[in-house]
């Protein structure tokens, strides 16, 4: 792979809102299954070339919270491919030392896919190249609120005073907790919206918006947006010294 990547200044942490599936499908006549399928292979090719890259954690915007209102033929369908993703790259994370965790309401996902997840996550635990993050029935709204919830109990038993809450102990109270920030966030399909994805851990992350539908997107994309974030100068609000 011929880049101009500087290897010592990857983003640690990229995440990726996949949108356009549907539209994908939509414009071949196709049914919206086929899209997210294609959009499946594009998974594929994204997580080994961000392991090829040596990004530390990828996550992927699988599923939200909102996803439930859809069709429930394309929620199975959903499933489906997810299982099948899971079952097809099983040997994948293991060869490449990738380790797989999920964010979101896993609970409300159904048990076989939760069967899947957990072996597959017990099966790649110790893998300390990369993380895979799936965010699965995900919405970030439920996660601020589960974080809140958490923190009142532990303060209403006495364990934490609630003068002494810091963004720390918020971070840590997150569905992402030990994974760090997002450097990079990514949004296929054109749409210049959050979607309710990582409200927290975006608030100093480099934001990509591309038009390219997701079954379209590939390493070539991937590592032009790389190159670009690498020409982008991060201040976190500071002023740069001249
Ligand atoms: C958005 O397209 C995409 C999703 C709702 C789900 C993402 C799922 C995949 C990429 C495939 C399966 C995932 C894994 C991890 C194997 P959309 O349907 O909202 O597209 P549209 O906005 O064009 O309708």
């Amino acid at each position: 792979m011929q880049n101009e990547l500087d290897p010592d200044r990857m983003p640690k942490h990229v995440a990726i809102i996949m949108d356009g599936n549907g539209r994908w499908a939509k414009k071949r006549l196709l049914n919206r299954i086929k899209g997210h399928e294609k959009g499946a292979e594009a998974v594929r090719i994204i997580v080994r070339t961000a392991r090829k890259l040596n990004i530390a954690a990828l996550t992927l915007y699988a599923f939200s919270t909102e996803n439930w209102q859809r069709p429930q033929l394309e929620i199975s369908g959903l499933m489906l491919l997810l299982r099948r993703f899971l079952k097809s790259e099983r040997q994948t994370l293991i060869e490449n030392e990738i380790r797989l965790n999920t964010i979101g309401q896993i609970d409300r996902l159904p048990k076989e896919v939760r069967e899947n997840l957990e072996a597959v996550m017990a099966a790649t635990a110790n893998n300390k190249k990369m993380v895979l993050n799936l965010a699965l029935s995900y919405g970030a709204r439920a996660e601020i609120v589960d974080m809140v919830k958490q923190i009142a109990f532990a303060a209403q038993k006495g364990a934490i005073d609630p003068a002494a809450v810091t963004p720390e102990m918020v971070a840590d109270h997150l569905y992402t907790r030990g994974i760090p920030d997002p450097d990079l966030l990514i949004r296929t399909s054109g749409e210049m919206r959050i979607s309710n994805f990582l409200l927290w851990q975006i608030a100093y992350s480099e934001i990509f918006f591309t038009p390219t539908l997701w079954p379209d997107f590939g390493e070539d994309e991937f590592v032009q947006i790389l190159e670009n974030y690498q020409n982008r100068e991060r201040r976190y609000g500071a002023v740069t010294s001249t």
